[in-house]
């Protein structure tokens, strides 16, 4: 199945993106990648600094690439860290992702070993505040 395709390619650039991670500072590996409105796919890794407070997150670092080349809305986004369980977006990542995610957008929160769970866009960041707000 077609859809089946691009979900594992877009986990497998994820998993991917998770190797480019600089990481000096926490050791905490995270990768991200988002399927946009074109079927294009971008990855991103966290990016850290001696400032700790510039560090970005790897869902930051996909979802900018992508608007950066023109994406206006995210069909999906896989993330994978470090950690045992499910990624966990951060909140500033969540309201990130509110931004451009199209009304059917689904988070792909992966596990190390490559299971995953998905979860709407309302079930990550409820009764949230977006662009809509503002029109
Ligand atoms: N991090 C991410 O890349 N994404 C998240 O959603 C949570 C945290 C990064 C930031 C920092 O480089 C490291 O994980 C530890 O917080």
């Amino acid at each position: 199945m077609a859809n089946k395709d691009l979900k594992q390619q877009l986990i497998d650039s994820a998993f991917a993106a998770q190797e480019m991670a600089y990481v000096p500072y926490s050791q905490f590996r995270v990768g991200a990648a988002v399927l946009d409105e074109q079927g294009r796919i971008f990855s991103g890794c966290n990016i850290e600094n001696a400032s700790y407070g510039a560090a970005n997150c790897a869902e930051r670092t996909a979802i900018f690439g992508a608007v950066a080349a023109g994406a206006r809305r995210i069909k999906m986004l896989a993330v994978i860290t470090d950690d045992d369980d499910f990624a966990r977006p951060c909140g500033i990542c969540r309201q990130v992702m509110r931004e451009f995610a199209a009304p059917d957008f689904v988070l792909l929160a992966l596990k190390p070993d490559g299971s995953y769970i998905e979860l709407s866009m309302d079930a990550i960041l409820p009764f949230s505040f977006g662009p809509e707000q503002l029109e």
